[in-house]
């Protein structure tokens, strides 16, 4: 016999009807010898209601017990119709309860009410999953991902795993590293991504590949980090910047609609990185509200305040951005001061605009009345609203304001999203040892000339997908000439020995006919979070690790047995 004839979202279209449910007792109230039990199984709720006759079961029950349930489906009785549930107009009135599994006492409620330490969830992550809003995340990243899967199988991409013992890909982060017991003292990396196998499979004459793929990457976890994840990696051959985004547009699009109901506009929005740091302060704009940086050089090109003079004379910037009418007390004055200078401005200055045009702020006696309203006019200020200017280098000066902006500006939530597209990054950037890739280095430049000439000038074929602020995913086309790719090698100051002992196979491969290529990888654990309202994508992950990395449930990472470390040829070098 099977253990169910109807899940419990069945019941509500199954009034007069015999059923077999089985689930677990998710919340029982006793009303005078009749007992109500919330039934939860993975389709949802359904009121059971047990007769004093079941007295004898009904008292052995406790919150979690795995129960089975033989009953008749029939209409609640007028009044107790509960219009938030999905089979709030029916209840079922249990012949026969049956304890499958009981349940040990529970170390938190189940619902979603209860404000949860964290650790504990992890601890007790089954448990923690069996939450109505944890279990609907978990239905909707697998919703997303099927809609992903769909879309790329119509557009005929072929699925294709590529290896997770690998030699190391360079994403900008950190390796994980696995020991090889048959070569001792050699190790594989995870994949940071499966970035050169997709592009070997472009070289293999597989012209539109796609990988729910798992990526690891040994860096600091953060609302928006793990050190393992999940991304959507996709890549076809002869292909432009065009080809690959018309293709994410639509595989994003069909995930938001899968989720949402609804599809996101297409195309995105598009903004090149530098007007998006120009407007923005940041590479990932959250343009869901206003409050967009302003350049006020010319407001102040012959002020006497010297603060701001000294700096556009040392061919600095003086910016700002009109954070609104709000209250503007002291306090927040010297936090959004403190706030600013911890991100690398050397003061900020703010002016609360008052009726008739003068301003409330300490600076207020070294600006002209010109300047002043001047200002005012290039910020669209009116009276109450709280301005805040930062002068600086441009990259300090717009980096602060774009802080301070989603400080004082972001939704807290996601209801709405506004995607974007940001190109045109440039190749590379300085870093303390020489320079450094902005993407990943196996990006093509849009100008060769420029490239070899000023590298720092040089801009990529590189666009990053960005949602409410959050950077969903990126991608580029490629280097397809290997003699490209080793002047890449160099300016990164990847000597030509250490180009053929790290690259040398990648590089062989190239020469092989290789087509024009590009493609793209997004986040699926950051894609479901933002379409899930959730602020952090461990909320979105089955079973993730904390901030610290760890797993509190089985309570990795551990220490292993000397024996197997043995095996590996590995030691545990002592602290000191
Ligand atoms: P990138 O390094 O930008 O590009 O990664 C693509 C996307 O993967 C997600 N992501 C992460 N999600 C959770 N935790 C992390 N630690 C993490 N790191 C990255 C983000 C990010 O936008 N090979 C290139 C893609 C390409 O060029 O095709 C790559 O991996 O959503």
């Amino acid at each position: 016999m099977s253990f169910r004839t109807h899940h419990a979202l069945d019941c509500a279209d199954l009034g007069g009807r015999e059923v077999v449910l089985a689930g677990w007792i998710a919340r029982r109230r006793d009303h005078g010898g009749v007992t109500f039990i919330d039934l939860r199984d993975a389709s949802g709720l359904v009121q059971i209601v047990a007769d004093p006759e079941l007295l004898p079961v009904v008292e052995e029950l406790r919150m979690e017990f795995c129960i089975q349930v033989a009953g008749e489906v029939r209409p609640r009785p007028e009044g107790t119709v509960n219009p938030d549930l999905a089979t709030g107009a029916v209840e079922v009135a249990a012949h026969t309860i049956e304890v499958l599994s009981p349940a040990d006492t529970l170390p938190f409620m189940l619902d979603d009410r209860t404000d949860l330490d964290e650790r504990t969830r992890l601890e007790f992550r089954y448990l923690d999953l069996r939450r109505p809003r944890m279990a609907a995340n978990l239905r909707a990243r697998s919703d997303a991902v099927a809609a992903i899967r769909r879309t790329l199988d119509r557009l005929g991409f072929l699925e294709i795993e590529t290896p997770t013992l690998v030699r190391s890909t360079p994403e900008g982060a950190r390796d994980m590293l696995v020991p090889s017991r048959l070569r001792q003292g050699a190790f594989y990396a995870l994949p940071q991504s499966p970035q050169l196998f997709k592009q070997l499979l472009m070289v293999a004459g597989v012209e539109r590949y796609f990988q729910i793929a798992r990526c690891y990457r040994d860096e600091d976890t953060r609302a928006d980090r793990q050190l393992e994840f999940t991304q959507l990696d996709l890549e076809g051959a002869f292909w432009s910047e065009a080809d690959v985004q018309a293709a994410v547009e639509l595989t994003v699009a069909a995930a938001v609609e899968s989720l949402r109901g609804h599809k996101p506009p297409l195309p995105f929005r598009r903004l090149t990185w530098h007007e998006s740091m120009d407007r923005y302060g940041v590479d990932k704009p959250d343009l869901r509200f206003g409050m967009e940086i302003v350049d006020l050089g010319k407001v102040f090109s012959s002020t006497d305040f010297r603060s701001f003079a000294s700096v556009l004379e040392d061919g600095g910037v003086v910016r700002g951005i009109n954070a609104g009418t709000r209250e503007f007390p002291r306090s927040s004055a010297d936090r959004l001061t403190e706030l600013a200078k911890s991100w690398g401005a050397t003061g900020l200055v703010w002016l609360v605009v008052e009726e008739g045009g003068t301003v409330r702020s300490p600076v207020a006696k070294f600006l002209s009345e010109a300047e002043i309203s001047l200002m005012i006019r290039d910020l669209g200020a009116t009276a109450g609203d709280v301005l805040l200017l930062v002068a600086g280098e441009w990259s300090t000066a717009v980096s602060v304001l774009g802080q301070l902006r989603l400080q004082l500006g972001r939704p807290e939530t996601h209801e709405d999203l506004e995607f974007l597209w940001v190109t045109d990054f440039p190749m590379f950037e300085q870093g303390e040892e020489g320079l450094t890739f902005l993407h990943h280095p196996f990006t093509s430049p849009q100008d060769l000339k420029v490239m070899e000439e000023r590298p720092l000038e040089a801009l990529a074929r590189a666009y990053d997908v960005v949602v409410n602020g959050v950077e969903l995913g990126s991608g580029s086309i490629r280097i397809h000439d290997p003699n490209v790719q080793r002047r890449v090698f160099d300016i990164l100051g990847i000597s030509p020995p250490e180009q053929e002992s790290r690259f040398g196979w990648f590089l062989r491969a190239l020469r092989y006919g290789t087509p024009p290529h590009g493609g793209f990888a997004f986040g699926i654990d950051r894609l479901v979070m933002v379409l899930q309202n959730e602020a952090n994508i461990r909320e979105v992950i089955p079973f993730p690790k904390t901030q610290s990395g760890q797993d509190p449930m089985a309570g990795s990472p551990t220490m292993v047995e000397e024996s197997q470390l043995l095996e590996l040829g590995l030691e545990i070098a002592d602290d000191d």
